[in-house]
C-alpha cells in the first residue's frame, strides 16, 4: 500500500538527480526535505551544504555530507526544498516546520531553488494551508493585532511556547484569500516586528510533485 511518504521519498529522489559534484546545496527542512538529505548523503558525492534549520543539518551531519555555516556563504548552486502548498505559477506557502525565514534567505541566495513534494501539496489556488509569519517575541501582540485586522485569523503557534532557530514565534494565519498575494508580501514586510513569513511567490525555478508514485517535473 502507497502512502503520501512513498510519493515525497520519490519527489525527494528525482530532485536530487539535480544534484551535481563540487555544488553547495542548499538543504530544505521537513519531512520531504529529509529524503533529499538522506539521498544526498546515501549518493556519497563531494559536495558542501547549507541547511535552512539546525533540525536539516544535524540530518546532513549524520549522513556524512559536510555543513558549512550560511553566515559565510553569499551564493548557493542549489536548493532542494519542501512546500505545504503550490499553485500552477509556482506561488506557494511554506513554514509549517517553522523554518520559512531561513528558507527564503538561502533561497534567495541559490541560483536555483526546486520544491519537492507529494501531491496533495499541488492545489489551484494557494491560501488553504495556514500562512506562518516570523515575529519577535516583543511584538507578538502588536503584529496579531495587525495580522487580524488586514486579513486572517491568527493563531500563535504552541502558545508562543516553540521559538523558531532564530529564537522568535510563529503566528499562523488561518484563511489568508486575496486575490494578490505580492500585495500581501509587500505588506506584511512593512509590519515592524515580522522578520518572515512563509510566500514564496518568485523564488521557486521547478517542482518534482509525485501523486501515485508517478513524479512529474515542472520547470516555471
Ligand atoms: C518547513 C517547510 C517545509 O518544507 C514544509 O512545511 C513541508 O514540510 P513536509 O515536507 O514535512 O510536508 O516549509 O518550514
Amino acid at each position: 500500500m502507497r502512502s503520501p511518504d512513498d510519493d515525497k521519498r520519490l519527489a525527494a529522489e528525482a530532485a536530487v538527480a539535480e544534484v551535481g559534484e563540487g555544488m553547495l546545496i542548499g538543504l530544505g527542512t521537513g519531512s520531504t526535505a529529509a529524503h533529499a538529505i538522506q539521498a544526498i548523503g546515501r549518493a556519497g558525492m563531494a559536495i558542501d551544504a547549507v541547511a535552512t534549520s539546525e533540525a536539516s543539518a544535524r540530518l546532513a551531519r549524520q549522513v556524512g555530507i559536510k555543513v558549512v555555516d550560511f553566515a559565510r556563504v553569499d551564493r548557493v548552486d542549489l536548493t532542494i526544498d519542501g512546500v505545504d502548498e503550490i499553485d500552477d505559477g509556482f506561488r506557494a506557502i511554506k513554514g509549517a516546520g517553522g523554518a520559512m525565514l531561513r528558507e527564503k534567505i538561502v533561497a534567495a541566495a541559490s541560483d536555483r531553488m526546486v520544491v519537492i513534494a507529494d501531491g496533495s501539496k499541488k492545489v489551484a489556488a494557494i491560501g488553504g494551508a495556514r500562512l506562518p509569519v516570523e515575529v519577535v517575541p516583543f511584538a507578538t501582540a502588536y503584529v496579531s493585532a495587525a495580522l487580524r485586522s488586514m486579513f486572517c485569523a491568527v493563531h500563535l503557534r504552541d502558545g508562543g511556547k516553540t521559538l523558531t532557530d532564530n529564537g522568535n514565534i510563529v503566528l499562523d494565519c488561518m484563511g489568508a484569500h486575496t486575490d494578490d498575494w505580492d500585495r500581501l508580501a509587500g505588506w506584511l514586510s512593512t509590519v515592524p516586528g515580522v522578520v518572515g513569513h512563509g510566500l514564496f511567490l518568485s523564488e521557486i525555478d521547478a517542482a518534482y510533485i509525485s501523486a501515485l508514485g508517478i513524479v512529474t517535473r515542472l520547470e516555471r
